[in-house]
């Protein structure tokens, strides 16, 4: 251990800035991540975190961001029913070793004064999860790159859980040659499978129980996949999981890593949404045609 090295058994609260001039200039030598969050944090959360200080070590910093971004909500009430927890989320903060949290008011983000100017993402965000949400990756990714350009990291995690977000992210730092690499981090599951999200705290025990029908049609589509069948066949069974507990997915779709729909050969993701109670959940997972996964 270098003598620079803090031990990390036992961490201080985070530091809490609201503002990106309250935010210090990276440390010269030391590296730094930033995880990006609406807040809520659960078990998902934490692992990004972990993430994030895996990419720069001990000695580097980690950056929580914590906004609710009204940008990419479309719905009044969704935004006004998304969890609030924020002293749990500066335990979840302290207890992954976090350095700063950065919680700006909705004025500091988007001041009144200054012209409402918008990432634009392109075809790949109007499909899916676009398709459904309209509007809804121009608030995430004017969002994002914002909080790149106030945090100043090194590395930004993102989950996989959003896969669609995620490959929106990764293409407009590579469209606008963004000083950041993008590090992805696996989807974190509940014992029953059910991806963590911040909505899930919002399900009935019905609806939750329903819900889990979403990992068991990725499981189906993945098996139906690795036994040679179509990404359209691939999409039937799990679109057939879904329906034998009643629920109507917002979508069922296959993408290549590109973005292009029903690949035939080569890796691959299902990805599947639905509203289970009322709530919006996403769930997705790798699958390959043409032999194994
Ligand atoms: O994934 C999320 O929680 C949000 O979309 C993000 C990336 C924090 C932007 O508001």
């Amino acid at each position: 251990m270098s003598e620079t090295t803090r031990d990390r058994s036992t961490h201080p609260t985070p530091r809490v800035v609201h503002s990106a001039a309250q935010l210090p200039d990276p440390t010269p030598g030391r590296e730094r991540a930033v995880v990006m969050t609406m807040g809520a944090l659960h078990r998902g959360h934490a692992e990004l975190m972990s993430v994030a200080r895996a990419a720069v070590g001990p000695d580097g910093e980690v950056v929580v961001t914590i906004f609710v971004n009204p940008l990419q909500f479309g719905s009044v009430a969704d935004l006004a029913t998304y969890p609030e927890t924020w002293e749990a989320d500066l335990a979840v903060c302290q207890a992954q070793g976090v350095d700063y949290v950065f919680a700006p008011a909705v004025t500091t983000m988007y001041p009144p004064e200054v012209p409402e100017i918008l990432v634009d993402p392109g075809p790949l965000g109007q499909v899916a999860e676009g398709e459904v949400r309209p509007g809804h990756f121009r608030g995430v990714l004017t969002v994002v790159l914002k909080l790149i350009n106030m945090v100043r990291p090194d590395y930004a995690v993102f989950g996989e859980k959003d896969y669609q977000q995620l490959v929106l992210i990764q293409a407009m730092t590579a469209a606008l040659n963004l000083p950041v690499v993008i590090v992805a981090a696996p989807i974190v599951r509940d014992h029953d499978g059910l991806a963590l999200s911040s909505r899930n705290v919002r399900l009935s025990p019905e609806a939750r129980a329903a819900a889990l029908a979403l990992p068991r049609s990725i499981a189906v589509a993945q098996r139906a996949a690795v036994a040679g069948q179509t990404a359209d066949a691939v999409c039937r069974s799990a679109n057939a999981e879904l329906a034998a507990v009643g629920i109507t997915p917002d979508y069922v779709s296959v993408y290549d890593p590109q973005f292009n729909p029903n690949p035939v050969a080569g890796p691959a993701r299902i990805l599947v949404a639905a509203y289970v109670g009322g709530v919006h959940l996403l769930d997705n997972g790798a699958v390959s045609f043409g032999g194994g996964l």
